[in-house]
């Protein structure tokens, strides 16, 4: 049994043999419980909330005035799992815990969560019959799945680099070989042909130096999160002026953070622009800017860090390609180089930050974090 899950049974044993003691339950009864990180719902035989903590209130994004008296799915739908450990709660007093249990918040943003249901005695004050606890893994399975990729990436990224390479040099010679060919022909039709040659190798060369892309030194300077999303949307509204509707939630208290304003505009930008482009540019998509305190990223600890999600309600990243999509030259639409994510990935870690996606079919988050200071 390891520290947290020893801690878990802690908190669950002396909350319920707390409340299954209390006779009088009152909101004031609860207010050590707002200092817990987990947070923790106290629900009733109807599934309604009695309480919720200040955890609770945070990871739901609901405040407990709004939740109070509200069917739990009214703020949040839980997995079917979830949902009947609930119901054997209520119905068979049965206790449950479950790991990586998926649960959709109201603004439609999916949390991974370690869940407790543990059932209350049915005659305790104010009928309160079950004990929810929900503990956010989504950061520590990101970090996890954001090292495994990095690892992963620096390999292929190499081998690329070097393929790219070996292919760049002889490219020179056959576009230089096609000209001067070109000039030594006489019929324009056999200059269609040096033509077609010269292009492609053009063409070629270009996707060669993106791959090479030694992405010049960085420019730090002191940045402006919401400047830099306000760039990136009207760059979006102007390749894409149709129907697509950039909508802005921003933290404003954000403070200023220390960066290189153009390649994280282009991190930004490559992120919202492929959701654009799954939509067709048909559909809405969200800036979202909050902070985050006391955080890990690439297994450094941060006081601050600035939490920026792309959110879009496009098809969602498709299967065969969501386990590879930050590697290079993989691509999922028509005429895609498959370089948009892997650049932009590589220009947030220049920034120590991460960059994580999760995706379903109407719902697709983009999560980076940056931290605001690093040495
Ligand atoms: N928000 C999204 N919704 C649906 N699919 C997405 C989304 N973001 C990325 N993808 C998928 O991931 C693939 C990889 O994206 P990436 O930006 O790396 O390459 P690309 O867009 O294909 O080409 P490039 O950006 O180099 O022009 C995309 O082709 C697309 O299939
Ligand atoms: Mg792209």
């Amino acid at each position: 049994m390891n520290v947290w899950s020893l801690t878990q049974g802690v908190i669950r044993r002396r909350l319920a043999s707390r409340y299954n003691r209390t006779m009088n339950v009152t909101h004031a009864n609860f207010a050590g419980l707002d200092l817990l990180a987990s947070a923790v719902l106290l629900i009733d035989a109807e599934q309604q909330i009695r309480y919720i903590n200040a955890a609770g209130e945070n990871l739901l994004a609901v405040s407990s005035r709004a939740a109070i008296g509200k069917p739990l799915a009214a703020i949040c739908t839980c997995s079917t799992t979830l949902q009947s450990a609930l119901d054997n709660g209520l119905n068979n007093n049965w206790g449950y815990t479950g790991q990586n249990i998926e649960v959709c918040r109201q603004d439609g943003e999916i949390l991974n969560l370690n869940c407790t249901v543990t059932p209350l005695r049915p005659d305790i004050a104010a009928g309160m019959r079950l004990l929810l606890e929900l503990q956010p893994i989504e950061h520590h399975l990101a970090a996890t799945r954001e090292e495994r990729l990095i690892e992963q990436q620096q390999a292929s990224r190499e081998l690329i680099r070097n393929l790219a390479h070996e292919i760049k040099n002889p490219l020179g010679g056959i576009r230089g070989a096609a000209q001067l060919l070109e000039h030594e022909l006489a019929s324009p039709s056999q200059k269609e042909y040096t033509q077609v040659i010269i292009k492609e190798a053009d063409r070629l060369q270009d996707l060669m130096q993106r791959l090479l892309t030694p992405h010049r030194a960085m420019l730090p300077a002191t940045v402006n999160i919401h400047e830099i999303l306000e760039r990136v949307r009207s760059l979006l509204r102007a390749e894409f002026p149709g129907s697509l509707a950039v909508h802005r939630d921003y933290d404003t208290s954000l403070p200023e953070l220390i960066g290189d304003r153009e390649q994280l505009i282009q991190a930004v930008l490559n992120v919202a622009r492929n959701a654009a482009q799954a939509m067709g540019g048909d559909g809405e998509i969200i800036l979202r800017t909050r902070s985050l305190r006391q955080v890990t990223l690439a297994k450094k600890r941060y006081r601050l860090a600035i939490e920026l999600k792309v959110i879009d309600n496009g098809p969602g990243i498709p299967d065969a390609i969501r386990e590879r999509m930050f590697y290079p030259l993989v691509s999922g639409r028509d005429g895609g180089n498959g370089l948009g994510l892997t650049i932009a990935q590589n220009f947030i870690q220049h920034h120590h930050g991460t960059i994580d996606c999760a995706s379903r079919p109407g719902n697709t988050v983009f999560t980076m974090r940056l931290p605001v200071e690093h040495g």
